[in-house]
């Protein structure tokens, strides 16, 4: 299993709309479990392969406490939804940013698994948050898109300013 490297915002290969996945091969498998890995690491509760640049129609989640019930959702659709709710989201693509978004509460949503296997599933709360914003991965869409013009470019700005500093801390080195 290899880790796969997360884009980041403002990154335009995260806006890229991901293909059905048709094969469920050796191929789809390796990428479910490096997804797993890559999304356990960062300590993230849902990726989706837009995000690894595979831009396929496929997303991981634990939304679990314990951190042990990894689930994979391919060609995800959602077959209908209900209420709202208002979560603070963050997202691995953007990190340290974190903004209030309003999902529907309850989702059904019908998808695969990585044998292709299908099968539907009712979703709520965090779960059905996870899913809708790992699904708008799958549209190009990032939980940034739903803020203000102007909140939008206080993060792209932040983003880079982290990004410098993270640069100049590794050029200078270890200090001995
Ligand atoms: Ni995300």
């Amino acid at each position: 299993m290899a880790e796969l490297q997360i884009l980041e915002f403002p990154d335009p290969r995260l806006r890229t709309v991901a293909q059905p996945v048709t094969v469920y091969d050796a191929d789809l498998q390796g990428l479910v479990a490096d997804m797993l890995r890559t999304m356990y690491t960062a300590n993230g509760i849902g990726l989706a392969a837009t995000q690894v640049d595979r831009h396929v129609r496929l997303l991981v989640l634990d939304v679990s406490e314990s951190r042990d019930q990894p689930r994979e959702y391919i060609n995800p659709e959602i077959i209908s939804r209900e209420g709202e709710q208002v979560c603070e989201e963050g997202c691995l693509s953007v990190p340290g940013v974190y903004a209030n978004v309003e999902r529907a509460e309850h989702i059904r949503i019908r998808a695969r698994d990585r044998h292709g296997i299908e099968f539907e599933e009712d979703a709520s709360g965090l779960h059905a948050v996870c899913l809708q914003h790992e699904m708008d991965h799958l549209e190009g869409r990032l939980f940034v898109d739903y803020l203000s013009p102007l909140k939008r470019q206080m993060v792209r700005k932040r983003l880079a300013k982290q990004r410098r500093q993270a640069v100049q801390e590794s050029a200078v080195g270890p200090a001995l």
